[in-house]
């Protein structure tokens, strides 16, 4: 398996898997979520793929791409409240059902942490939804802790 940032020709492959995270935020969160994968989602690739700031990394394996995570720059400048703020976040993260729990998410960790140190960050930082305990579970594991809570009353 290789991991690599993706190129143009990779998208439409991305986009396949950005829908499968859709449709399970569909079903975990439907009051929330937009069925289908309209086309403005589908397009929004392209504006990811040209930002300065984020980057989108593929796990490959024999030429098929089979996991994608959108890696996003994010500056917050010192205000009364809190300190400057300079971390990577990871705003997409998906490995195609029929790859799972063979170490792909693993491999993709793996490579985003490796990145991120040479470019000089100190943080990651990803935020998911609570009804996905798949995810959670994945990334506990992985490392992540959780450092802070949304929570809701449905009234
Ligand atoms: C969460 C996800 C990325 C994990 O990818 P993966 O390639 O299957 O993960 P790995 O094979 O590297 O898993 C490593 C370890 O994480 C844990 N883990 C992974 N998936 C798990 C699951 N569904 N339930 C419990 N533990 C899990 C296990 O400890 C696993 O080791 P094991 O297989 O030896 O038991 C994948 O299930 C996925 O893409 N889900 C749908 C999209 C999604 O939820 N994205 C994240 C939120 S936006």
């Amino acid at each position: 398996m290789e991991i690599h940032f993706a190129q143009e020709k990779d998208l439409n492959r991305v986009n396949e898997l950005r829908k499968q995270v859709n449709d399970l935020h569909v079903v975990g969160k439907p009051e929330v979520f937009k069925p289908g994968f309209c086309d403005e989602l589908r397009n929004y690739i392209q504006t990811i793929f040209r930002d300065p700031e984020q980057r989108i990394v593929v796990a490959e394996q024999d030429g098929k791409i089979c996991g994608f995570a959108v890696l996003h720059h994010i500056y917050k400048p010192e205000n009364p409240f809190m300190y400057e703020r300079d971390f990577l976040d990871i705003d997409e993260f998906c490995v195609d059902e029929a790859f799972r729990r063979q170490g792909v998410a693993s491999a993709m960790v793996a490579f985003i942490k490796n990145w991120a140190k040479d470019q000089g960050y100190h943080r990651i930082e990803l935020n998911m939804w609570e009804f996905n305990q798949d995810a959670l579970a994945f990334y506990e594991q992985a490392g992540f802790v959780t450092f802070r809570r949304y929570m809701e009353m449905m009234i």
